[in-house]
């Protein structure tokens, strides 16, 4: 019988993929989908979902988040404030499909290189919480965090961090509204509910009621009848040859 294939591997193991694209490095907690292009180093957590066409580039993300369709996170930029934004005055080397000309091997400078930017929003990787919801065509800035609970609506750009259970829209970003009020929102943020086993709840309750939800997880935290939640955790790490090495790190 022929070996299975890494995409069959992954899926027997949690992951759900439907291409070798994970960039240097991703780390994914079971169960979770990954349709995106990755590159740089990733984290997806349990129970997220990064749906078709997303590019990611250096972005950990919570448990329970939804990506919709074509999101673009951590993008780097170009410089601003040079002669030029474009790669040639910037050591643009890494440009591949121009290496085998030399009207660009004779053009691109060396002098100074741009390793984008050091400090500040527009460096850095994206950081998105536990359940943040991301609708179709959002573009998230390199260097944001998204907190817990947040919801970005279609087509928005993502400037700055965004506090927690905040829905935000348009270009930049700006609050809608909270998604809950404060004291509700404080009750989810105390109770981090993505850190325990829900699984207990199945069945035994009606989520659109956010109240009671809430005064029964807290209740069954109280009384110690909630587990933690503990995925498996896995890497998979890019080899110099390109391939990927897989590795259990937790569970
Ligand atoms: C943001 C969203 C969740 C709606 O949130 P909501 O709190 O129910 O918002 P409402 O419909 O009550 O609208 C509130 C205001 O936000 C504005 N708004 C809604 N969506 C917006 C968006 N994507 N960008 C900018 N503004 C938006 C509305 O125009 C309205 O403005 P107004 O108060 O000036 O009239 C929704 O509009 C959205 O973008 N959903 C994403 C859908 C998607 O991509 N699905 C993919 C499947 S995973």
């Amino acid at each position: 019988m022929s070996e299975p294939s890494l995409i069959e591997q992954l899926a027997n193991i949690g992951i759900v993929v439907r291409g070798l694209h994970f960039g240097d490095r991703l780390v994914f907690e079971r169960p979770a989908q990954s349709f995106g292009f990755l590159s740089g180093n990733n984290c997806i957590g349990a129970f997220s979902i990064v749906n078709d066409r997303c590019i990611l580039n250096t972005v950990e993300i919570g448990r329970y988040c939804n990506l919709a369709m074509n999101c673009v996170l951590g993008i780097a930029d170009h410089p601003v404030d040079w002669f030029s934004s474009h790669g040639f005055v910037y050591g643009g080397h890494d440009f591949r499909p121009f290496l085998r000309y030399p009207e660009w091997t004779s053009l691109v400078s060396d002098v100074r290189v741009f390793h984008g930017r050091e400090e500040g929003h527009g460096a850095g990787p994206v950081r998105l919480g536990n359940d943040v919801w991301l609708g179709q065509n959002v573009i998230v800035r390199a260097g944001v965090t998204i907190g817990d609970g947040a919801i970005i609506g279609a087509g928005s750009v993502v400037t700055k961090d965004v506090a927690p259970y905040m829905v935000m829209g348009g270009v930049p970003a700006r609050p809608i509204r909270q998604r809950f009020a404060t004291a509700i929102v404080e009750r989810f943020m105390a109770l981090r509910w993505w850190t325990l086993d829900l699984s207990a709840l199945r069945n035994q309750v009606d989520y659109a009621n956010v109240p009671a939800v809430l005064d029964r997880l807290e209740a069954m935290v109280a009384d110690g009848t909630v587990q933690p939640l503990r995925p498996k955790t896995y890497s998979l790490d890019q080899t110099p040859d390109g391939r990927y090495k897989l590795s259990t790190l937790a569970g």
